[in-house]
């Protein structure tokens, strides 16, 4: 199993963009600092780490309370998700200069960001990703840039040396002449775009690789609320010890754990504060919450292998055999074993947990709470001795 790091990175990037309700920042950031690594000449490895940051700048965002316009303004906000941001990074199994990449990069030219350091040591790329993040924020995407162009032009000038590296203010200042540059950017069609500028071959994760990297997602989602903080490595791991009891091969018992590891991966667009209430939720909050395996599914199909198998076990977490579930109101005959097998863990993890309103269950009045539902046709008897088996 091969999984492309660029299109794994471009669709998770999907959530960041959806968590922060701002449509196409981290693209359109990667699409401008790629343009500008050209003008440079920036040679092929540099850029593939510009390109991978890119993606991940302002995934900081999403597990912190902050909004994200105050997030690229504020500088103690700014600090606080570069910060969130490189220690998530760091533990992804990617080129740890990458993180470093992601930690300066709302640091300026003249040391005036968010830790205060200068261009003598901040790394050429973040300076990339600082200017293009700064000109997304400054465009008015709803409105034709032939209008605001030439204002945004004269305000990256002024701070020229300023904010900003002289010889990345130049290259910009190059390719902002091009309508090309920008008709690109209002292209609806832009992920597309991107994909096809990945400099040299994509490089590709094999499954052990992305073991990894998934746990360190399923880490970063659980930590969103201190309730949940170890319910999808703990799913993972009775998940995986189904597949054990089954006799299911290596491969497939490896990326049942994937399922297991990125079932929630959904939440990372819910706020934490709705992930942390502990009142009644409102009508809204609890619609926002019942969205999250729509968009777990929304993004595993956008990654070739994981479509079918990882991405049903995954998003199909909470649909019941008696149509009950969501989001889509499955029924038994389109539910895989797999899929309940998923979905019957979910709730066993979930029992066994503290909630806001009650304490974790034991494993014996969890495990008959869930017998109760076998009983009234949410589950089968076959997923729930498989259960029993891995846990008792
Ligand atoms: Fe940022
Ligand atoms: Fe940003
Ligand atoms: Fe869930």
């Amino acid at each position: 199993m091969k999984i492309g790091v660029g299109n794994l990175l471009l669709s998770i990037s999907y959530l960041i963009d959806i968590a922060q309700g701002r449509k196409e920042h981290a693209p359109k950031v990667t699409y401008i600092s790629l343009q500008i690594a050209k003008q440079l000449q920036i040679e092929k490895n540099e850029t593939k780490k510009i390109y991978y940051a890119s993606f991940l700048h302002d995934i900081g965002i999403t597990v912190s309370d902050n909004n994200f316009y105050a997030s690229h303004v504020d500088i103690q906000l700014a600090k606080n998700h570069c910060l969130l941001g490189y220690e998530f990074v760091r533990k992804l199994p990617l080129d740890e200069e990458i993180s470093e990449i992601i930690k300066y990069h709302h640091d300026f030219y003249n040391g005036s960001g968010a830790f205060g350091y200068d261009y003598r040591v901040l790394p050429l790329a973040s300076q990339i990703i600082n200017l293009a993040d700064q000109i997304d924020i400054s465009m008015n995407w709803s409105n034709p840039y032939y209008l605001q162009v030439d204002d945004l032009k004269e305000w990256v000038k002024k701070n020229k040396g300023i904010l900003f590296n002289p010889f990345i203010v130049d290259a910009f200042l190059d390719i902002a002449d091009k309508d090309k540059f920008w008709l690109d950017l209002y292209n609806p069609q832009l992920r597309q775009i991107i994909l096809e500028l990945l400099p040299d071959e994509e490089v590709y994760f094999d499954i052990k690789t992305m073991l990894k990297f998934s746990e360190a997602v399923a880490l970063l989602i659980d930590n969103k609320s201190k309730f949940t903080h170890l319910h999808s490595q703990g799913l993972s791991e009775v998940v995986f010890e189904i597949a054990k009891i089954m006799g299911l091969d290596h491969e497939t018992s490896n990326k049942l754990k994937i399922a297991g590891y990125l079932h929630d991966l959904g939440k990372m667009v819910v706020p934490n504060e709705i992930l942390n209430k502990v009142g009644k939720l409102t009508k809204e909050e609890f619609y926002i919450i019942k969205s999250h395996p729509y968009y777990t599914k929304l993004i595993l199909d956008q990654i070739p292998v994981f479509k079918g198998e990882i991405s049903n076990w995954a998003g199909n977490h909470h649909e019941r055999i008696d149509r009950s579930g969501y989001p889509e109101k499955l029924g038994k005959d389109e539910l895989s074993l797999l899929d309940r097998v998923v979905g019957i863990c979910d709730v066993y993890q979930a029992l066994i947990e503290d909630r806001p309103y009650r304490k974790g269950l034991g494993q014996k009045e969890a495990l008959s709470i869930i017998y109760d539902m076998v009983k009234n046709e949410l589950f089968l008897e076959e997923e729930f001795e498989l259960l029993r088996r891995a846990v008792v």
